[in-house]
């Protein structure tokens, strides 16, 4: 009798045993993955350099869960709208550790900031610096502001996801007059506090050269106020972008899942904040300027390896040249493929043992050729039934997902240790019908 072929763990919960207990599609988070990357962020940059900071930036994956375990493991969050912040707040995130973003705030979203207290508000342009002064006055709080600046770099990723170049939508010219007053209309604000800048030119970024080119522009920026305006930054946010590749790296997990699942190591964090504090060390010394205090805001690097998706095959299509998998969710759930052209890797999770036979296109459900989740991998036999996991999809596919289709956006299981909690309950069809109505004169 055939031996039953080993299935794959994650967070040393059995991957088929996950699915049918919770159905599919089903994002599954290793708590333990996401409290490791945290610890990188402490020991490779909070302990190693004084003076700094680490938002986890909660766009990448956000629950009240979530926000529970970043506060947990000493750092801020980043939010970027007033649901970001609701979400924050629900789960008791200590709002002096919150930073509000968004280039284009809603007065509601800068009121909610302020009644919170949040530590930081991001402010992105001259408009929302006056709103927010105003609104600063009229509540008599008094908020305590970074200026996003575009430092006019371009690091290599996704034109989609470049934010900090020339001409971006996101911050003020780093260079030019725009700049230099909204600093003066800052200082004269009482309600503001103008603690200094902040910049992420981008995300998926692999290379640290283009974060240590914008550290240089931003330095000059410094010395550059000091001298015309007499204004000494006291704290530089250096944002986020640090890119992670197909494959989860289980060097730094407590556990390993299996050994038959592939691995990569990690693009590790200090790659990129030795460097940037290193030329920001040389460059402030070399400008007479005391080194402000750095603040970071890695999202993706937190995330994105914790998380898998799982699938179930329903269908399997041999097509001369190609074969596809069918699975039962797609881009609703993972819109990165159809947006960024992200590639993917996968495994049958119920044979992670059985040698490949074919090469065969992952296809998602929806009315949608772009809606193809992994181009040809290299698979065992599949069948229809099969559990198939995608991993790295913890950033970027629970926050970005939709209901195209009316699908209904799959649960969130958190795992650790084999233990499993539902933290995001499946939506059922009836709540694609919430809020939904018929008007009256069409009774
Ligand atoms: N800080 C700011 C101000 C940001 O806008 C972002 C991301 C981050 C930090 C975090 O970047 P990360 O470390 O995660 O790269 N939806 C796209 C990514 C868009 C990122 C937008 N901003 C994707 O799926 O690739």
């Amino acid at each position: 009798m055939a031996l039953p072929l080993p299935h794959l763990l994650w967070g040393n919960a059995d991957c088929v045993e996950l699915a049918r207990t919770f159905g599919t599609p089903l994002y599954v988070m290793d708590e333990s993955m996401i409290r490791a990357r945290c610890a990188e962020v402490r020991s490779a940059f909070l302990e190693k350099w004084p003076a700094t900071t680490a938002c986890y930036a909660s766009k990448a994956f956000l629950t009240k869960t979530m926000a529970r375990m970043v506060c947990q493991e000493g750092l801020g969050l980043d939010v970027v709208s007033g649901g970001e912040l609701h979400t924050a707040l629900a789960a008791d995130f200590p709002p002096s550790r919150i930073e509000l973003h968004g280039n284009a705030k809603s007065e509601r979203e800068l009121r909610a900031a302020l009644s919170a207290g949040v530590g930081r508000v991001i402010v992105d342009g001259v408009m929302e610096l006056e709103l927010l002064a105003a609104l600063a006055a009229e509540t008599g709080r008094k908020a305590d502001i970074l200026i996003r600046v575009a430092p006019g770099v371009n690091p290599h990723t996704h034109a989609h996801i470049v934010t900090g170049h020339t001409g971006s939508k996101f911050g003020l010219p780093i260079e030019g007059e725009l700049l230099e007053s909204a600093v003066k209309f800052a200082l004269a604000s009482p309600g503001l506090a103008l603690k200094g800048f902040h910049f992420h030119i981008g995300s998926q970024i692999f290379e640290n050269s283009s974060h240590v080119e914008a550290v240089g522009r931003i330095a000059a920026l410094a010395a550059r106020l000091k001298t015309r305006l007499g204004f000494e930054a006291e704290e530089l946010n250096l944002g986020g972008g640090f890119g992670v590749g197909k494959l989860p790296d289980f060097s730094h997990s407590p556990h390993s899942p299996d050994k038959n699942v592939p691995s990569e190591s990690h693009v590790p964090l200090h790659l990129f904040t030795d460097a940037m504090m290193e030329a920001l060390t040389r460059e402030c010394r070399a400008r007479g300027l005391a080194r402000p205090a750095v603040a970071i805001e890695p999202g993706r690097w937190i995330v994105a390896e914790a998380g898998i998706t799982l699938y179930a095959v329903e269908t399997i299509k041999r097509l001369p040249g190609v074969t596809y998998v069918g699975v039962d969710g797609g881009m609703p759930d993972n819109p990165r493929p159809s947006l960024y052209q992200a590639a993917y890797e996968g495994v049958v999770a119920n044979k992670i043992s059985a040698p490949a036979a074919e090469k065969a296109t992952i296809a998602g459900k929806c009315c949608e050729t772009g809606d193809i989740l992994v181009e040809s991998i290299a698979l065992p036999p599949v069948e229809r039934g099969d559990i198939v996991a995608i991993f790295n999809t913890g950033a970027y596919n629970f926050s970005m997902a939709s209901n195209y289709n009316r699908l209904p956006r799959p649960a969130v299981v958190l795992v650790k240790d084999g233990r499993a909690d539902v933290v995001v309950a499946r939506q059922t069809h009836d709540d694609l019908l919430r809020g939904d109505a018929i008007p009256d004169r069409m009774r």
